[in-house]
C-alpha cells in the first residue's frame, strides 16, 4: 500500500493534469476540444535554433553528464542577452545560473531556503508553482490579492508589519500570470526597497518579458540600481523562442541566492543535455527583435479576436500588453469554475477556471493565446453560440 508523504498531501493534483483527464474522455467520445486553458506556445522555435540542436546531436563526444553549472557558451550568452536587452550586468560565473526549465527553478530555490513555519509572500491569483513550492517545503503562505482596481499589483505597503518580518521569500510575476498585467520600473523600485527593509528575497519570475504587445517593452527587476543585493529574477525559453518542450531556463542576479539554488538543484539533476544549451546560446544570441515582433504580432491578433468576442458577449476583460493570455470577469450569476465547465462540455472550448490561481480568481477564467488562429476563431464562434442559450 502506498501511503503519500504528509509534504505531498498538502498539495492537489495540479489542476491542468486533472483538465486533461477530462479533455481525454470527451476526445474518446468524438468530441473535437479547443484547449485555451494552457498556456503553451503552439508555434515552432525559430529554425536555426532546431538546426543547431541538430547539428550538435550528432557529435559523438556530446552524450556524457553536461555538467552541474551550465555550459560557459550559455553562461555568458545569457550575460550578453541582459546586457543587450536591460542593461544590466552580470557575472556569468556568479550570478548566472542555467536550469532545467524555470518551473524547476522556482521549486529548488524555495526548498532551498524555506523552513516550516517560515512565511512566503505569494501573489494571487498567482502561477500555481509559488504556492505548491512553499507547500512542499513546509512554508506558510501568505496570499497578496491581485485586484483590478490597482492594476493587478500588490499592495506591498499594506503588508502587516509581523508578517513582513517573518517573511523570507516574495515571488512577482510581471507581464503577469494570469492577469496579463505589467509592471513598471517604478513599481519594481518600492518592491526593491520592500525587500530591503524586511530582509526579505525578491523573486521575480519574468518568463513573459519577450511576450509583450502593441510596442511595450517589459523591464527586468534587475534595472533598479541594488536590485542584486536582494533580488532575484527567473527567466526562460520557453515563451522567449517557442521552447517549452526544451526546457531551459535561468536564475540570474543575487550571488547567494544563484549559489544556494545550485548547491540544491546539484542534489536532484545533472545538467542538461550540451546540445540543447548550445541551441539555446543560438537561440539567445542570433534570434533578432524582428523573429520575435512577428510572432507577438500573431499572439496580439489572436487577443483582439478573443477580446471582440468577450465583449459580443458581455464579458469584461483588460486588453494584455504581456503574457500568454486573457484574465476575463465571468458575467453576475455564475463563476470561474461553472463557466469553465459548462463551456468544456456544452461547447468543447476549454478555458482555465480562475480559482485555479488563487482565492482572488473565483470570478474570472483564464484564456491562453497559445491556439492556432483559426482555431481561436472556431472558438469563439462556439463560445458565440453557448451565449446566445445561456
Ligand atoms: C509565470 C510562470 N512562471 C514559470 C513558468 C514555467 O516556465 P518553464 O517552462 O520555464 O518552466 C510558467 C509557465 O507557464 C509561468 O507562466
Amino acid at each position: 500500500m502506498i501511503t503519500l508523504s504528509q509534504r505531498l498531501q498538502r498539495v492537489p493534483p495540479y489542476p491542468f493534469v486533472v483538465i486533461a483527464q477530462k479533455v481525454r474522455e470527451l476526445q474518446a467520445r468524438g468530441v473535437d476540444v479547443i484547449r485555451m486553458d494552457i498556456g503553451a506556445p503552439d508555434m515552432p522555435p525559430p529554425p536555426q535554433v532546431v538546426e543547431a540542436l541538430y547539428e550538435m546531436a550528432r557529435r559523438p563526444d556530446v552524450h556524457r553528464y553536461p555538467g552541474y553549472r551550465g555550459t560557459p557558451e550559455l553562461k555568458q550568452a545569457f550575460a550578453e542577452y541582459y546586457e543587450r536587452r536591460f542593461g544590466v550586468s552580470l557575472d556569468p560565473e556568479r550570478e548566472v545560473l542555467p536550469l532545467l526549465g524555470s518551473k524547476e527553478g522556482l521549486h529548488h530555490l524555495t526548498l532551498a531556503l524555506v523552513d516550516p513555519g517560515d512565511v512566503v509572500l505569494v501573489p494571487d491569483p498567482g502561477y500555481i508553482t509559488y504556492q505548491t513550492a512553499t507547500l512542499l517545503a513546509g512554508g506558510e503562505m501568505y496570499p497578496l490579492p491581485l485586484r483590478e482596481e490597482r492594476g493587478f499589483l500588490p499592495d506591498l505597503e499594506g503588508i502587516p508589519e509581523a508578517v513582513a518580518r517573518k517573511a523570507k521569500l516574495l515571488w512577482l510575476n510581471y507581464p503577469n500570470n494570469p492577469t496579463g498585467a505589467v509592471a513598471d520600473l517604478d513599481f519594481f523600485e518600492r518592491a526593491v526597497a520592500f525587500a530591503r527593509r524586511w530582509d526579505i528575497l525578491l523573486c521575480h519570475d519574468a518568463p513573459y518579458t519577450e511576450v509583450t504587445f502593441d510596442g511595450y517593452r517589459a523591464p527586468s527587476v534587475l534595472q533598479v540600481p541594488g536590485a542584486k543585493d536582494v533580488a532575484v529574477e527567473f527567466n526562460s525559453l520557453s515563451k522567449a523562442y517557442n521552447m517549452a518542450g526544451w526546457r531551459v531556463g535561468v536564475a540570474v542576479g543575487n550571488a547567494d541566492a544563484v549559489a544556494a539554488l545550485l548547491r540544491m538543484k546539484s542534489n536532484v539533476d545533472s545538467g542538461i543535455f550540451l546540445p540543447i544549451q548550445h541551441a539555446a546560446s543560438v537561440a539567445l544570441r542570433e534570434v533578432g527583435e524582428t523573429w520575435i515582433a512577428r510572432r507577438n504580432e500573431e499572439y496580439a491578433r489572436r487577443r483582439d479576436i478573443i477580446l471582440e468576442t468577450l465583449e459580443h458577449v458581455g464579458m469584461k476583460a483588460h486588453r494584455p500588453k504581456g503574457s500568454l493570455y486573457i484574465w476575463a470577469r465571468v458575467p453576475d450569476g455564475t463563476t470561474g469554475d461553472r463557466l469553465a465547465e459548462d463551456l468544456l462540455y456544452q461547447a468543447g472550448v476549454s478555458w482555465a477556471a480562475g480559482s485555479m490561481y488563487g482565492r482572488e480568481g473565483r470570478m474570472y477564467v483564464r484564456i491562453s493565446l497559445g491556439v492556432p488562429t483559426p482555431r481561436v476563431v472556431e472558438a469563439m464562434t462556439r463560445v458565440k453560440r453557448f451565449f446566445a442559450v445561456h
